[in-house]
């Protein structure tokens, strides 16, 4: 397995578990936004009877999600599909769930991403969408772990959003039902928490 995803591979089930606690979605259909290689949703899989959606736009990454989808062993309807998220081949007011780490930053037009979650996501839905390891994970992990991703970034002379540009990202796609949430409270919101009514 290669890096970042080795280090990592803890925070998945932890997040998952931080969003069942959270949202307390079970059932319905759960969107993995630019999944990678799957770990986040097949974690959530795990512990609940939601149809998955295993989405991104490369489609080698999910060729790797599938694989490791079947070793996991899912007993949850699961679908891997080559989707931009700018343009997602759904419905209105479809999705139960929609989750998406890490991927964001990568978008070439994040506010028509995220205007695409907000009209696929159903009333009464929740999508939360963003990065950071989650709130569950014991405090030396995540220092360690902040302390090589901030040398990671450096190396290659990236930054992630702040607050500010989140603001502005989500006015432009027209979003006001959305919060901010930070994995340490007082620290900045890295995910976008976003509720249909
Ligand atoms: C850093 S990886 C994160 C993978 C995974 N969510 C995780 O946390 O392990 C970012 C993923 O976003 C995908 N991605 C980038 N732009 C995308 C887009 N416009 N639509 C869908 N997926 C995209 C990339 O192909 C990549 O697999």
């Amino acid at each position: 397995m290669s890096k970042p995803y080795a280090e990592l591979m803890p925070i998945y089930p932890l997040l998952a578990q931080q969003f069942l606690d959270d949202y307390g979605v079970y059932q319905g259909r759960c969107l993995d936004i630019g999944t990678g290689h799957g770990y986040l949703g097949i974690e959530i899989a795990k512990i609940t009877e939601l149809e998955m959606y295993f989405l991104d736009i490369n489609p080698e990454a999910l060729k790797i999600a599938e694989a490791n989808a079947r070793e996991a062993e899912l007993a949850n309807p699961a679908y891997f599909l080559p989707v931009n998220v700018e343009e997602m081949p759904f419905a209105d007011n479809t999705a139960d769930l929609i989750v998406s780490r890490g991927s964001l930053w990568f978008w070439e037009n994040q506010a028509k991403g995220l205007e695409e979650i907000y009209r696929v996501l159903k009333p009464g839905g929740v999508a939360v969408v963003g990065g950071g390891l989650g709130r569950y994970i014991p405090e030396t992990m995540r220092k360690r772990l902040l302390a090589g991703r901030k040398k990671w970034l450096a190396e290659r002379g990236e930054k992630r959003p702040g607050e500010k540009e989140l603001h502005s990202l989500l006015e432009q796609a027209g979003i006001s039902s959305y919060r901010l949430v930070a994995d340490v409270p007082g620290e900045a919101g890295r995910w976008i928490e976003i509720k249909k009514t």
